[in-house]
């Protein structure tokens, strides 16, 4: 959940390590820190806050040519200049950066503390660097590798040495790392984003890896010493994909790219011409794919209500049985494979960390697990037996957006590949394209119509909770208008079933608690609309997500925003949209920080 970079070359490394701080904010923006070599010894600068405040710290004139940075979320001891990273041995000589959890950092503490080292923070993350201290002999890297078999838990570290001027040494267990490979000068990240300013030649480590970088080179080994060549890889993102391009916000951004990014999830993979879908990287033959027999999708957060959405489109268009289940639940379950049946892990960032473990647990048990990422080389796009990438482009802002859209696009096209192994026709399939195709301009309507939506969230900002209620196909929806709105505006917010209401939700109804029902013109809008009567008639406020045309609903309801219509498996991508808009519009009228809300991080690597 946090970011790290390293930087050795010719370059002032300490203005390159805040630069990538900078980019990489998302990960984590408790507090922040740099440690660089400065004449013979490393000068360690650290805050509480984010890179704004971490720059006012550091001298202008502090030039060097290696270092390490780090940007914090807090999962052991306080936010506090103190607990932030880098964390340094009793010498001061040795700095490290750690992304993950030492599970049995308070032995070690004790192990250490008994053989004389002073500890300062709360931190499991500064044992790392005690015991590297422990082991080292002149030899940064060595002392690494002895020190690495005794911690448990996950880790993605990056060290320098004082008395090791000029390299950097990163591991990996369970947090990314990737070497960046410039001309004369080498980067460590946890993530692409903070080198691609820099150079698009990328490797990527591997869980049990060790990398020991210089300016001229890097040599890549397992902990035991024993030399692994790897691929140079080349990052495909571009640098523009990565800056707000003139927009307030990366969430702003994001949600109006939808247009694109969808286009982009489906581009190459419609064959008009047999009415049905193209998926490469599947990794299964068309008799496996006929003889599946269940699917089930295991993933987190927004990814999770793309997975539900994806269930209820393979149960309604190839009527395959699939099971969304979530991911932090399968883990731990002792998860029960069946013959025949295709898993999914789905992640936008591939590195969430309850997702790759029950993916990595049904493995385990022979269970063949397909990867829906975003981000290409993450550990779920790797890890997995093949999947789809949704090439949604960098996702910055924590509240993911476009990439449910994308994620739901991979699903509808999956459906329509199956369906056309099994009982669907040609002209059914036909008709499945047409309605894809003719998503995005009706994503770009709804988007072209954001001044309503602004209208409606500046009129409704100030109520503390909310409920959205959808239904079929729409229902994750409703979960997912919900988890926008509270993660953003940190209003409470709850999505049902409409159909559950008169089970419990009702008892909450009155006129500070406004409801956004999802209204399509589907067979079950009649059973919508005597929902919204009943919430009505409790004296509840009602905003309404329906479709162009609907006279009937304007009078019962206080708010309407119109949807264009479409084919009724399609109303997610333009019933969430709306959401997204609402949702960023009320936190913005509550003035806060839309890209960065409080307590989160954009990808969750702890558990
Ligand atoms: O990267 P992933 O898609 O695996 O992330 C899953 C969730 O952590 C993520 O969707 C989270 O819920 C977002 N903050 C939602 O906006």
């Amino acid at each position: 959940m946090c970011g790290i970079i390293g930087y050795c070359g010719p370059r002032n490394a300490t203005q390159i390590l805040v630069e990538g701080l900078k980019r990489l904010e998302y990960r984590g923006y408790d507090s922040a820190g740099i440690a660089v070599g400065l004449n013979g010894s490393l000068k360690v600068i650290k805050t509480k806050g984010k890179i704004k405040e971490l720059r006012q710290k550091i001298p202008g004139d502090m030039i060097s040519s290696y270092g390490i940075g780090h940007t914090r979320w807090a999962t052991h001891g306080v936010v506090n200049d103190i607990n932030a990273h880098p964390h340094t041995d009793c010498s001061g000589n040795l700095a490290i950066v750690h992304n993950g959890i030492i599970e049995n950092y308070e032995s070690l503490k004790n192990m250490l503390e008994s053989e004389g080292h002073i500890f300062h923070t709360d931190t499991d993350s500064e044992i790392i660097a005690h015991l590297i201290e422990k082991y080292f002999n002149d030899d940064l890297e060595k002392a690494v590798k002895e020190a690495l078999p005794l911690l448990k838990g996950t880790y993605g570290i990056v060290c320098i040495h004082a008395k090791d001027p000029g390299r950097i040494v990163g591991a990996r267990n369970g947090s990314p790392l990737v070497v960046g490979i410039g001309k004369d000068e080498m980067f460590l990240a946890s993530d692409v984003t903070a080198i691609i300013a820099h150079t698009k030649k990328a490797v990527y480590l591997e869980d049990g890896e060790v990398v020991f970088i210089k300016p001229e080179d890097f040599i890549t080994t397992d902990i035991n010493d024993k030399k692994i060549t790897k691929e140079i890889e080349q990052i495909t993102w571009e640098l523009q994909e990565i800056e707000k391009d003139g927009f307030p916000c990366f969430m702003e951004k994001e949600i109006m790219e939808q247009p694109e990014s969808i286009k982009r999830a489906m581009s190459g993979r419609i064959d008009k011409e047999l009415a049905t879908a193209h998926l490469g990287g599947l990794n299964l033959s068309t008799k496996e794919l006929i003889n599946l027999e269940r699917v089930k999708i295991i993933a987190a957060g927004t990814s999770f209500y793309a997975g539900m959405v994806g269930a209820y489109l393979l149960e309604a268009i190839p009527r395959i049985p699939a099971i969304p289940e979530l991911a932090s639940e399968v883990r731990y379950k002792n998860p029960i494979i069946e013959k025949n049946t295709l898993y999914f892990a789905v992640s936008q960032s591939g590195e969430t960390i309850d997702t790759l473990f029950a993916m990595k647990e049904l493995q385990r048990k022979g269970a063949t697990v397909l990867g829906i990422c975003n981000v290409v080389g993450s550990s779920i796009a790797r890890d997995s037996d093949g999947g789809v990438y949704i090439h949604s482009g960098p996702e910055i802002a924590v509240a993911s957006t476009k990439a449910f859209t994308s994620q739901i696009t991979v699903f509808y096209l999956f459906s329509l590949l199956l369906a056309r192994m099994r009982d669907l026709s040609f002209s059914a399939g036909e008709k499945l394209i047409t309605d894809l195709i003719s998503i995005p301009l009706k994503v770009e309507n709804v988007l072209s119509r954001w001044q309503q939506l602004k209208e409606m969230a500046i009129k409704y900002a100030h109520y503390k909770d909310f409920l959205f209620l959808g239904r079929g196909v729409n229902y994750p929806v409703a979960l997912e208008g919900a988890l926008k709105l509270k993660e953003i505006s940190y209003i409470h917010a709850e999505g049902y079933s409409s159909a559950e209401i008169k089970h419990g939700p009702i008892a909450l109804i009155n006129e500070e608690t406004p409801s956004v029902f999802l209204v399509p013109d589907d067979e079950l809008r009649e059973k919508i609309i005597s929902n919204i009567k009943e919430v009505k008639a409790r004296k509840g406020k009602v905003i309404a997500i329906s479709v162009e045309g609907d006279e009937e609903i304007k009078d019962i309801v206080d708010d309407v925003f119109e949807i264009p219509a479409t084919h009724e498996l399609f109303y997610p991508f333009i019933m969430v949209v709306p959401l997204q808009l609402f949702a960023y519009y009320c936190a913005l009228e509550l003035g806060r920080n839309v890209d960065q809300p409080r307590n989160l991080a954009k990808s969750v690597t702890v558990e």
